[in-house]
């Protein structure tokens, strides 16, 4: 095995590629999505892909074909449907793992393998029980292979921030030599510090003879919380696509948070002169949905898209905001997509007596496009809630939306709830749903009133799956904020994701609930006969 030190760097800059674009390359539906618990269906991946590319993204990776034939089907689907940006699978070194990544991205019009195998010295022995001489030859085989089949391929050397450079140098030439288009180097395991990593393209641009042939690319884990600072400094460095996820979706503590990277380029053009093709109003839009999805809630001081990201609370920021918004704000709550106004632009204030059409071009503002039906049950939804809350807000209508968006076809509707509780007698949960248009009803007790809601769910429709997360967030402030409620099944090795939302927290528990249900019995009914709700 080769042993040269890691600590070579005989480089520290040199000039900078002229162009100054970087490819904004998402991985959320992939490396996000192996993060425990964050397992997404093919039409939510579907749902995440339309708003990456409304994004602006320039390279989403739909997933590892060879790793699941869900996984297959999303690629596949995503590659089917999107028409601008370039659709990536993962592959590893081999050629049944770059096959079935080929079939998968067959329909896309713009598709890109990604093939990787590790590089450092600890990775090659116990990992990969591979000498350093066989990795080389299949980086080599690997690009050769991939790019026989498709036009643009991409080399990752797994491990690579801790690889050896001399042998980082020559997989890096070998994989260039072999037809990589781009060539990235991981901080796999977040280990990396700024000025180490960003060195580490100098180093490749200096000494790898045929470097300018490809586009070098970052991709940072955060488990030092220095991410983005490492992506930022590969750039500085002349890396020209950042591998991110949106909230820094990923494996242990995630990886860099594409928000945070794009709007670091945007707010320090000054220090950071790079573009990106990212419209940044669309960023809210994407951190909520793939926040309703995964079930993983934003923490609220978490950077650009957290609650607190732009709320002033302090009477000396307060004032100083009043003077001017630049004293306490580097950059705007819009220029994210943050429209919290409770009226429309025509200056329609949203509540109780406002119209659909009001309504509806509400909603549009808001990037959510819904048929005559979604609009139907979404507005009576809202009238109900308009009823019962003060002020309606963007938040509330998002988490309507969200709350419906894909229920119709549900095996089991919410249909009502009645629930006794209270410190004085055991509680109980009255509850009617309609499974498959048959509507059922029971009345079941348990330890506290969202027990006994569970257990009511379980009498109607009994199934074995476990509670693996309950989760109640308010969707905005003041009492009688809307309660959002995220719940985790489990079943066998499979996970499914609920949500629910209401200004009742007990009635979004049992939507949350009753929406995991679904899409488990939706999983099982692929795969054989459900004896669910028998
Ligand atoms: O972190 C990593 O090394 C990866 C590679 C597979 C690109 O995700
Ligand atoms: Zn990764």
């Amino acid at each position: 095995m080769t042993t040269v030190s890691t600590t070579t760097s005989a480089a520290t800059t040199v000039g900078e590629p002229a162009d100054r674009r970087v490819v904004i390359f998402d991985t959320t539906l992939r490396d996000g999505e192996q993060s425990p618990g964050a397992s997404m269906n093919l039409e939510e991946k579907l749902r995440v892909a339309r708003v990456l590319e409304e994004l602006g993204v320039d390279v989403i990776e739909a997933g590892f074909p060879i790793a699941s034939n869900g996984d297959f089907e999303a690629v596949s689907a995503i590659g089917r449907e999107l028409r601008q940006t370039t659709v990536a699978g993962l592959a590893r070194a081999q050629r049944r793992d770059i096959d079935r990544c080929a079939e998968a991205l067959a329909g896309a019009s713009r598709r890109r393998i990604h093939t990787f195998i590790s590089t450092s010295p600890l990775h090659m022995k116990y990992k990969l029980q591979m000498p350093a001489e066989q990795v080389l030859e299949a980086v080599g085989d690997s690009v050769r292979y991939a790019r026989n089949l498709v036009d643009d391929v991409e080399w990752s050397a797994e491990d690579g921030s801790r690889t050896e450079h001399d042998f980082l140098c020559r997989c890096v030439e070998a994989a260039i030599a072999a037809g990589a288009t781009t060539i990235n180097i991981p901080d796999t395991v977040g280990y990396g510090v700024p000025e180490e990593y960003g060195a580490l393209f100098s180093m490749l641009r200096l000494r790898v003879p045929n470097i300018d042939r490809a586009v070098l690319s970052v991709h940072c884990h955060n488990d030092l919380g220095l991410a983005v600072a490492n992506s930022l400094a590969g750039v500085c460095h002349g890396a020209r696509q950042v591998e991110c996820t949106i909230n820094g979706l990923g494996e242990r503590a995630g990886n860099a948070a594409l928000e945070e990277l794009v709007m670091a380029l945007r707010t320090r053009h000054d220090r950071l002169p790079y573009t990106t093709g990212i419209h940044t109003g669309t960023i809210m839009k994407a951190s909520r949905l793939v926040s309703a999805i995964t079930g993983f809630v934003v923490q609220p001081n978490k950077a650009i898209v957290g609650a607190n990201a732009f709320a002033h609370e302090s009477g000396i920021h307060q004032d100083g905001m009043l003077k001017h918004a630049g004293t306490y704000e580097i950059m705007t709550p819009e220029s994210v997509g943050l429209v919290r106004a409770v009226a429309d632009k025509a200056g329609l204030v949203l509540g109780k007596h406002s119209g659909r059409n009001a309504f509806r071009t509400r909603l549009r503002d808001l990037g959510y496009v819904l048929d005559d039906a979604g609009i139907d049950e979404t507005f009576k939804r809202f009238k109900e809630l308009a009823d019962k809350k003060k002020e309606i807000f963007d938040e509330d209508l998002i988490a309507l939306v969200d709350d419906q968006i894909g229920h119709a076809e549900d095996h089991i509707q919410f249909v009502s709830l009645e629930v006794l509780a209270g410190s004085k007698r055991p509680q109980r949960a009255e509850l009617v749903l309609a499974i498959d248009g048959e509507t059922r009803e029971t009345a079941a007790g348990g330890n506290g009133p969202v027990d006994a809601i569970f257990n009511a769910i379980k009498a109607l429709c009994p199934h074995e799956a476990r509670l693996g997360l309950y989760q109640v967030h308010a969707v905005t402030a003041g009492t009688d904020a809307q309660a959002e409620v995220t719940v985790r099944l489990e079943d066998e090795d499979r996970s499914v994701v609920g949500r629910g939302a209401d200004s009742d927290t007990l009635v979004a528990s049992c939507r949350a609930y009753v929406h995991a249900l679904n899409k488990l019995l939706v999983k099982r009914l692929r795969t054989a006969p459900s004896p669910l709700c028998a």
